[in-house]
């Protein structure tokens, strides 16, 4: 267990370093997972961690990695994307504008995005349609600008879409195609910290904010509320709720959606 001037000890290092503010991040997130970085890099204390941090590149690379958790899995939660097909979708390829714009946040190794893209290629009659594609985690985005895969990790793909858009490369490797991969642009953005210069109809931030404190999570919300066009969505994990929604001027309208303004 890590004291508070410990933490505090190496959030000046780190944010120096990395460019991401620890204070940010929930307590429990942090003692959960600063001994096992630290341990890893073989540093008895804080101190000698902060030695190796300013000398050793791998051990900052490592701690990029391990600091940010970058689970996820192609259509996670199965039903929300269900809603999301069959309720919001539908809405917003009605609305004005040439290009349906979505911004993927926290899109870790690309699963997030690529589900997206799958859906929306699936649509009837579909809007020309760009995902932008942010994760402040460089090696989960390389991963997810490659868009190759093992089996067991696209397992939750249904076997129409495999068939579709996936490239089988031999030895349990698939490669997504490149028409899915054109509609998407990913790129290292902080949700906390960096601008957001446009304007999205849907806003996809899942599993992202809950390692967040309150006051980092509602600033996150604001965030994506400001980046929402008048009538767009944001759609949230499915363990996540925003407090006070109106007073972002967001309204529930299905578990997980929130729209912007009406
Ligand atoms: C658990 S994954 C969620 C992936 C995907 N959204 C999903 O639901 O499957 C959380 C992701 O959030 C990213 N993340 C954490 N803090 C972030 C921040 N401040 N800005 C952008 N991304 C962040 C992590 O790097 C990680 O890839």
């Amino acid at each position: 267990m890590l004291k508070k001037e410990d933490i505090q000890y190496l959030r000046d290092k780190v944010l120096e370093k990395t460019g991401i503010d620890l204070a940010y991040y929930k307590e429990k997130q942090l003692q959960r997972r600063l001994p096992f970085i630290m341990s890893r890099a073989g540093a008895q204390n804080v101190e000698e961690y902060v030695e190796l941090l300013d000398k050793d590149p791998q051990v900052l690379e490592d701690f990029k990695n391990r600091f940010a958790i970058n689970v996820s899995e192609f259509f996670r939660n199965p039903e929300r994307y269900e809603d999301l097909k069959n309720k919001i979708l539908p809405e917003l390829m009605k609305g004005t504008g040439l290009v349906l714009k979505i911004w993927s946040a926290g899109c870790s190794v690309g699963s997030e995005p690529y589900s997206l893209a799958m859906i929306l290629e699936e649509m009837p009659h579909h809007k020309p349609y760009r995902i932008w594609a942010t994760d402040i985690d460089e090696d989960a985005l390389d991963k997810a600008k490659e868009g190759v895969y093992s089996e067991d990790f696209i397992c939750s793909v249904p076997p129409l879409y495999l068939e579709k858009y996936f490239q089988p490369l031999g030895e349990g490797k698939y490669a997504v195609v490149p028409r899915l991969k054109r509609r998407i642009v990913f790129e290292k953005h902080d949700l906390l910290q960096d601008e957001v210069k446009e304007t999205f109809a849907l806003v996809v931030c899942r599993n992202v904010v809950i390692y967040f404190e309150d006051e980092a999570k509602r600033m996150a919300f604001e965030k994506m509320s400001n980046a929402l066009q008048e009538g767009g969505y944001l759609w949230i994990g499915s363990t996540e709720r925003i407090a006070d929604p109106s007073s972002l001027g967001l309204r529930y309208v299905l578990p997980f959606f929130y729209q912007k303004g009406r």
